[in-house]
């Protein structure tokens, strides 16, 4: 039975030394601000932002949350985060992903100056990732990448295979693994014989997007398998691999929920306490 990369302690432990960093910030008299910005009415989104919303307040961290109607014009948008660049109090700036199909998504996050980019998908911060120089780091994948590295998964030499290809997750990932040595392999929908591929992989992250996509005859015995699905099905939240069926020959599992999401938001926290230190400096 596989060990649980459980992501409720793991980002709890995180969230504790978050905690006293934010402390240590206020008795130099530097306060920490979030500002996420949600436009439209996706349901999805919406438990996202709440979400984040609370662990600031976890924290004791300033957050504010802007809310916009969908019909929000690219202008609009691109005068707000203007804004939230010049705001003293906000040291990271979200804008919750995806955004409604008529906004120009790349140059609205190039309008977030990167000192801000908490989220780390400004074009600098994904390049600077890309060339191996130090920039924020987006999230999901430092969520990830924290989890194997507490687990003490090895990863030097070993095979991982990402499946998924976006710039949020699949991207990101293969590439902070490819930064620890593993040979890395990308898989997504146009990949021939997923199988053949994911049954050699040591670390298999799976961002699908699709409910118990990976079973258990395309997992490698004791592989970590890294779950990143939220999908939702009769109202039960699941990921995108078959828990049940590869718990018992992967060597270590994360859980939806449970897992991947809750490092998520302590990511986020982490590269928001970052900004205002670096700002403090
Ligand atoms: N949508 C799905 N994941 C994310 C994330 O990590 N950040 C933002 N801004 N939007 C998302």
């Amino acid at each position: 039975m596989a060990v649980l990369l459980d992501g409720k302690v793991m980002a709890a432990e995180l969230m504790e030394g978050l905690k006293a960093r934010v402390e240590a910030l206020k008795n130099k008299g530097v306060s920490v601000g979030l500002a996420v910005v949600l436009v439209g009415e996706d349901p999805a989104s919406q438990v996202y932002v709440r979400n984040k919303g609370k662990a600031c307040e976890e924290l004791g961290i300033l957050s504010e949350t802007i809310r916009l109607p969908e019909s929000t014009t690219q202008e609009e948008l691109e005068a707000l985060i203007d804004r939230l660049n010049h705001d003293h109090r906000m040291d990271g700036i979200l804008v919750q992903l995806p955004l409604p199909k008529h906004l120009d998504e790349a140059a609205v996050l190039r309008k977030i100056i990167p000192e801000k980019d908490v989220d780390g998908f400004h074009i600098e911060n994904a390049g600077k990732l890309f060339t191996g120089q130090e920039g924020v780091v987006a999230c999901t994948p430092k969520g990830i990448l924290h989890m194997l590295k507490t687990a003490g998964v090895p990863l030097s030499g070993k095979d991982a295979v990402v499946i998924g290809r976006s710039n949020i997750v699949g991207k990101p990932i293969a590439m902070l693994l490819l930064n620890e040595n593993c040979t890395v392999t990308i898989c997504h929908s146009r990949t021939k014989d997923l199988s053949a591929h994911t049954k050699r992989a040591d670390i298999l992250v799976a961002a699908v997007g699709k409910a118990k996509f990976v079973t258990a005859d395309m997992v490698k015995e004791g592989a970590a398998v890294v779950d990143v699905g939220i999908n939702r099905v009769d109202g039960k939240v699941v990921g995108d691999v078959d828990f049940e069926n590869v718990a018992p020959i992967a060597g270590y599992i994360s859980p939806v929920p449970g897992g991947v999401g809750k490092m998520t938001i302590g990511m986020l926290m982490e590269n928001t306490v970052e900004a205002a230190e670096r700002k403090a400096k």
